[in-house]
């Protein structure tokens, strides 16, 4: 599949740089606070002409992707479809860097970037608002997958305000061999929770200082994951791996989200291949990859001049 073919959008993953987990809602969602932050880690979406809505996956993990309706870069398109009264007439190519169930919302950037592929491959023009509504009906996490940056998620996280973010922060993550489902992670959460009054999922502000600042000393102390215990408690390997890249000299590190992956900041790039190199060779997890924050949302990618609809767009 080459670029020129469709249109191509590539979408960040990211890490929670904060997560205050808040009650269990009516609606069977958890209210709670997040400080979402986008990593130069992407997954591709090539949307391309074609006669009914298929989905193709290439990367590593692409096994674990579903390829039927239940995928959430085709369901994006199917109501982007429906907003516009279309059929959902379109060839949906995935290329996965992100890992599949790792905390990181990979499945939330593919539903940005398809509905932004979509949207240009039909040319709809579909006003930002829209598409954020679109975004929150598909998931938590798929507004940010669109908007990318730094942002503040309340309600189920869909909610968000942009932050100001200054400089660049400088990560590792280690992915882990396997997955753990969301919905596993949140129930883990309520069990351990049990019997403890809930109070409203609230952020400190020294880490929404630390982020406009650039600050990545005082961010290293103010990271914060609720969902942290309940992802070790499913998986108590993750230990290991938190120690070898905090032993390696990470200023501070967390699970990611749901997990599995864990996020190590570090002070610098050279830093960054040093714990990179020691969580490769300790074997504690499948592979580590150097990133950087913040990223941008979701973007369509140029298309060689004169090919395709690169020029048209
Ligand atoms: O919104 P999304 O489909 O990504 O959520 C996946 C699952 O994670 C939900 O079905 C729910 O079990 C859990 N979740 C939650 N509270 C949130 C977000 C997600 O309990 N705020």
């Amino acid at each position: 599949m080459t670029r020129c073919d469709g249109v191509t959008v590539h979408a960040p993953a990211k890490i929670n740089v904060g997560l205050a987990v808040g009650a269990v809602r009516s609606d069977g969602f958890h209210e709670l606070t997040s400080v979402f932050l986008a990593v130069s880690l992407y997954d591709e979406v090539t949307a391309t002409p074609a006669r009914a809505l298929t989905v193709t996956c290439e990367g590593p993990d692409a096994d674990k992707v579903p390829l039927d309706q239940t995928n959430l870069a085709a369901h994006a398109a199917e109501l982007l479809a429906t907003l516009h009264n279309l059929p959902p007439n379109v060839h949906l190519h995935i290329a996965k860097n992100i890992p599949v169930a790792g905390g990181m919302a990979g499945g939330s950037a593919n539903a940005a970037a398809a509905l932004l592929a979509c949207d240009a491959l039909w040319r709809l023009g579909t006003p930002r608002e829209d598409l954020l509504t679109i975004c929150a009906d598909l998931g938590s996490d798929v507004p940010f997958s669109l908007i990318g940056g730094a942002a503040l998620g309340t309600g189920r996280g869909e909610k968000l305000t942009e932050l100001p973010i200054a400089g660049a922060f400088h990560w590792v993550l280690a992915i882990a061999h396997e997955g753990l489902s969301t919905p596993v992670v949140f129930r883990e959460f309520d069990r351990l929770a049990q019997g403890t009054r809930m109070p409203p999922p609230t952020i400190p502000q020294t880490l929404t200082h630390a982020l406009a600042a650039g600050d990545a000393t005082t961010l290293a102390s103010a990271l914060r994951n609720d969902l942290q215990p309940a992802a070790l408690s499913l998986r108590p390997s993750l230990a290991a791996t938190l120690a070898v890249g905090t032993e390696a000299g990470a200023l501070a590190a967390l699970v990611s989200g749901s997990g599995p992956t864990i996020a190590f900041l570090v002070t610098d790039a050279k830093a960054a291949a040093v714990i990179a190199a020691a969580l490769t060779t300790s074997g504690t997890c499948r592979t580590a990859r150097v990133v950087t924050a913040p990223a941008q949302g979701a973007s369509v990618l140029p298309t060689p001049l004169g090919q395709g609809l690169g020029t048209a767009l």
